[in-house]
Parts: C-alpha cells; sequence; structure tokens
C-alpha cells in the first residue's frame, strides 16, 4: 500500500508515469474510482486542494467528503498525553481511524506549528498523523511539503516546455504582511532540483531555507544533473531565469519569534515582484505562484495579468495531478489487500 506524503518516497520513472497519466486525464475521461470513497480532512483552510480533489475525484466517478474541524465538525486535539478539558472536542488517536472507515483513501492538511523549526522541518505532527490511518494517505500540505502543488506544477513546466538540463528556475521569497509556512518553497526547491534545473534560492538576509531543505535539494539537484544556489542579488538571480517562482515564508533565523520575525520583514515590502525583476531574465521567462497571493504586496498587477503568469494553469493542474495520484494509491492498495 503506497502513500503520497511526499516526492521524495516516489523513484524519478514512478514520478514520470504520474506526469504522464496526468496528462492523458487533462484530455481522455475515466471511471478507474467508480464507487470508491475519498476522505479529506482539512485542519486548515484551503481553496484549490479542497475544490480540485472533490472535482477530480467526481471526474474519475469516485465521491468525497470533507472534515473541517472547528467549522462545522468537532474541533480535534493533535496533542498526545493531554488532558483535553479545553475546546476540542475529540482526538485525532479516534477520529482519523473513524474518518478512513468511511474512506478508500484519506487526504490530510496539517500546517506548521510555527514555533518549533526543527519539528517542522521533520514534519513531525503530519507523520503522526498519517501513523493512524489504515488507508492510503495523501499529504495535502504539511509543515514542510506540499507535493501536489510540486507534481502540478512539475506538469506545468513540463507543458511549457521549459527546459529540464540548463533550465534556470528561481524561487524568490516575496514580502507578506504574515509569516508564512515553509511547505511551498520547500516543496518547489526540491521538485525544481529534481527535474535536473539550475535552482536560485533569491531571499533577504535571514530568510534562508533550512539547512535540511537546501541539503535535501543540492542532494536532487546533483542526482538530476542540476544545481542549487541563494542569492541575495535580484538582478544577478534572475539572469536568464526562465521561472520566477515566487512565495512569502517565515524568516527561520526568527522562527517562533513574532516579533523579531516581523521586524526583519517590516523594511522589505519592496519585495513585491514587478515587471522591472524580469529585465535579466529569459524574454518568454514564467510567473509561477501556487495561490492564494495578495496582489500589490506579494507580485504587481502587471505581472500577474500579464502574458508571464501562468497561475491559473498551474492551479488546473492540481487536479489532473492529484487524479494520477488517486488512481495510482488505489491501484497499490487494491494490489495489496
Ligand atoms: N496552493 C494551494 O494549496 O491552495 P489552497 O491553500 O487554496 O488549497
Amino acid at each position: 500500500m503506497r502513500h503520497f506524503l511526499d516526492l521524495a518516497s516516489w523513484s524519478d520513472d514512478e514520478l514520470h508515469a504520474l506526469l504522464e497519466r496526468a496528462g492523458v486525464l487533462e484530455h481522455t475521461p475515466s471511471t478507474a474510482l467508480t464507487g470508491r470513497v475519498l476522505g479529506l480532512l482539512f485542519m486548515n483552510p484551503s481553496l484549490r486542494t479542497l475544490a480540485s480533489f472533490q472535482s477530480g475525484m467526481s471526474r474519475l466517478g469516485g465521491s468525497s467528503f470533507v472534515i473541517s474541524p472547528g467549522r462545522g465538525s468537532w474541533e480535534l486535539e493533535t496533542r498526545l498525553g493531554v488532558v483535553m478539558n479545553d475546546v476540542a472536542a475529540e482526538h485525532v488517536r479516534e477520529a482519523i481511524p473513524v474518518l478512513a472507515s468511511y474512506a478508500d483513501l484519506l487526504g490530510i492538511r496539517a500546517f506548521a506549528s510555527g514555533t518549533d523549526l526543527q519539528a517542522d522541518v521533520e514534519d513531525r505532527l503530519f507523520h503522526q498523523l498519517a501513523a493512524l490511518s489504515p488507508v492510503p494517505v495523501i499529504n495535502l500540505e504539511s509543515a514542510i511539503d506540499h507535493p501536489c502543488q510540486a507534481l502540478a506544477d512539475w506538469k506545468t513546466l513540463d507543458d511549457l516546455d521549459v527546459p529540464r538540463q540548463g533550465g534556470r528556475f528561481v524561487l524568490s521569497w516575496a514580502y507578506h504582511p504574515k509569516a508564512l509556512p515553509l511547505a511551498v518553497p520547500a516543496a518547489a526547491v526540491q521538485f525544481a532540483a529534481r527535474r535536473g534545473m539550475d535552482v536560485t534560492v533569491l531571499r533577504p538576509n535571514g530568510f534562508g531555507l533550512p539547512e535540511a531543505v537546501m541539503e535535501r535539494a543540492r542532494s536532487a539537484a546533483a542526482a538530476a544533473g542540476g544545481s542549487v544556489r541563494e542569492s541575495e542579488d535580484r538582478g544577478e538571480a534572475m539572469e536568464g531565469a526562465h521561472v520566477l517562482y515566487a512565495k512569502s515564508w517565515t524568516a527561520p533565523a526568527d522562527y517562533g519569534d513574532a516579533e523579531a520575525e516581523s521586524f526583519r520583514r517590516a523594511s522589505l515590502r519592496d519585495w513585491c515582484v514587478g515587471e522591472s525583476w524580469f529585465e535579466t531574465a529569459a524574454k518568454d521567462c514564467r510567473f509561477l505562484h501556487c495561490l492564494p497571493v495578495r496582489r500589490n504586496v506579494v507580485v504587481r498587477d502587471e505581472v500577474l495579468d500579464g502574458p508571464r503568469s501562468v497561475v491559473v494553469p498551474q492551479a488546473r493542474n492540481r487536479m489532473f495531478a492529484q487524479m494520477a495520484v488517486l488512481e495510482k494509491l488505489m491501484a497499490s492498495k487494491e494490489i495489496a489487500s
């Protein structure tokens, strides 16, 4: 029985097969999951992940249910060994096996604590939740990974014929009024490295991704024939870039210290992607963002509404990539049982 917790657990051949199948499913109907049920547990809000999984499951002939603790269902406790005399009426130790008993596959979204960098980099909470499920689990975004987003982003670059070897991918930090999780940047740097691209992480001082994340990306790049580096120099980082992937993330240097992190970010409002950022880039350099995005805070209208932006097809690809994952996990479950 397979899970889809990260891309690292899937071989190159398996990932290429998923990408190929996603491309087929984009144009060819399938009823492979008729009568099957997908359970979706969202500990945090969503637009794309929720809608694309429900739509994808329906398109495959199956159905789904959604649980959002505290919004129509009981608040869930995740901590072990606590006295549950606060708002949570139920513990995940019961809730997850119960939900799994109604479903063939289970998706779980559980964001970072934002307080303990080591625990979040190790994805401790997510692994604890996934271990409670007797059916295959899909990571709908955890503390340090968003593999469904990464697979869809990979498909998006393939669709656009962005070069693998020699393709220049810039992951840039962008300003945001809140400290945001590390999951998407960690997943983006990993998939681009795995794709064999030359990856630059463009970020201000203090916003370097955790060393464990960078080391994983460097290993992936070494195996795939690409490279990974960091820069604070926008013009230099963007030179010849084929892709600018923008995202805000919290400063690992101040992890868990909201006041220090907020102070560090306050002077960085000019990290809002505008057309001038592309002066040294390849002529048809594309703009990607996982969404949701704050207009004229993270990226200016001129970019988001311009020809570089592929954020809508990028989001649409979530559905096809995930349909391929759903089919694959269901098939592996059937073989195992
Ligand atoms: N990109 C993404 O996961 O979007 P949602 O948070 O809306 O699901």
